[in-house]
């Protein structure tokens, strides 16, 4: 295994851009910095390189708004090979934004604050890292607070994302139910990610056309979250992301304490918690299908689908006793099987189940990692070490790809971009566990 590593460090060194202190989440497919894949990555950094770790999140944070908004790509540098590249998303419509770097006007799921506690278990030296973490959290806090204060409308603790692209689950057939209730128009412009990518791979380009018109609408807008909560057809309360934001504020809360003079931050964060996990028990659990599913605000219903995200809830320990025995007995009917490795990210029992097409039905690293974690908390030891072998499993036979086929006894089983950046980051971690 040490041979798995070295090769895993590797990949994230040479995905490191040594002048502007980040990471790339893959060459040419991905060439910016992209928000949650810096926040897995920086993990792996910690077991080897605290100080590349500290500066992945730092040259993230340097992209934030003055408002507390992350974004989800940071453009620190140039480069064609993606689209929408920096000269489409404009961010300085909002008078937020930063002037000196350009970025994306949308954000990806919340992962620094439950980074942060990470690097505060991997650091040898706590006090250390406990300097470092004194510098950043307010900014992570501030973050959380700019989600309650406009992506909340209702006052129910769960934030909603208004693209798919926030999801990171970019084109899971969940959303399928969302492009149905519009028709952009087709747009005219060239994609860059199949040139890197088999486009089978990927999302189709009527998918891109819905992408980009929910863009086109909040630069209308000019990214004014108020605005974009009256306008945009797409408002989903995600439960990955509403769990990842979970998760995050409880880390946050243990960090704090730690650091100490931190009383009103915590007593806010723990009054986010106890809204957010009635809310999210009591709204995005579905109990036919027994799992939390994705929450349609705009149109007022759920989207009754079971996906990888379904099972975050136990990552962020926010799912009761009650429904973390039925969404356990889920994952294990329809994703545990003798002809599938874990996790499919949907339901491998769905006409929709595409095991080939990225958010469709591949298995991610990062949301093993998630579920691996969650199902130790809940005390599944056994199915917590097969995903976890599992996941290894997967880089062993075939390297550091973006995604994977959950069927087991198919020839080339590995997907979307090599040297894929927190596959490498995320292996890092599972193999010198504490
Ligand atoms: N993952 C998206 C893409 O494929 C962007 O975040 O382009």
């Amino acid at each position: 295994m040490q041979h798995l590593t070295a090769k895993a460090k590797a990949v994230l060194n040479s995905n490191f851009n040594e002048q502007q202190g980040f990471t790339i989440p893959c060459e040419g497919l991905y060439p910016f910095q992209w928000h949650w894949d810096s926040g897995f990555i920086s993990i792996g950094f910690a077991h080897y390189d605290m100080e590349k770790a500290k500066r992945e999140i730092k040259a993230l944070l340097s992209g934030q708004w003055e408002n507390g908004f992350i974004p989800h790509i940071i453009f620190h540098n140039d480069s064609d090979t993606y689209f929408p590249g920096p000269d489409y998303h404009q961010s300085y419509l909002h008078p937020a934004a930063p002037k000196h770097i350009k970025t994306t006007g949308i954000t990806q799921p919340p992962v620094l604050g439950f980074v942060l506690l990470e690097l505060y278990s991997i650091a040898e030296d706590k006090d250390h890292i406990l300097v470092f973490i004194q510098e950043v959290i307010d900014k992570v806090y501030k973050n959380h607070e700019h989600f309650y204060t406009y992506r909340d409308p209702n006052h129910e603790g769960l934030v909603y994302i208004y693209h798919n692209w926030e999801s990171g689950t970019d084109n899971s057939p969940i959303w399928d139910d969302i492009w149905a209730t519009i028709d952009p128009p087709k747009y005219k412009y060239e994609r860059k990610d199949t040139t890197h990518v088999d486009a089978a791979q990927r999302p189709t380009n009527r998918e891109y056309d819905n992408y980009i018109h929910l863009l086109e609408i909040a630069k209308k807008y000019n990214y004014a979250e108020e605005k974009v909560t009256q306008h945009s057809p797409f408002l989903v309360q995600d439960p990955l992301f509403n769990a990842i934001l979970i998760k995050s504020n409880e880390s946050l809360i243990e960090l704090y304490e730690k650091l100490g003079d931190a009383e009103a931050k915590i007593e806010m964060l723990k009054s986010w918690q106890k809204k957010a996990k009635q809310n999210f028990n009591d709204k995005l659990f579905n109990s036919d299908l027994n799992a939390y599913v994705h929450y349609d605000l705009r149109n007022d219903r759920q989207l009754p689908y079971i996906t990888s995200s379904s099972f975050g809830a136990l990552f962020a320990g926010v799912a009761t006793e009650e429904n973390s025995k039925k969404l356990i007995n889920t994952l294990m009917q329809n994703f545990v099987g003798a002809s599938l490795y874990l996790c499919a990210s949907f339901d491998p029992e769905s006409d929709q189940f595409n095991p080939k097409k990225y958010w469709r039905g591949p298995v991610w690293i990062n949301l093993n990692w998630m579920i691996y974690k969650g199902l130790k908390r809940y005390g599944y030891s056994e199915i917590a070490q097969r995903i976890k072998s599992e996941t290894v499993g997967f880089i062993e036979r075939y390297g550091f790809y973006e995604y994977f086929d959950p069927r087991k006894n198919i020839e080339n089983a590995a997907y979307g971009g090599n040297n894929f950046s927190w596959s490498a980051a995320l292996l890092i971690d599972l193999l010198n566990e504490k």
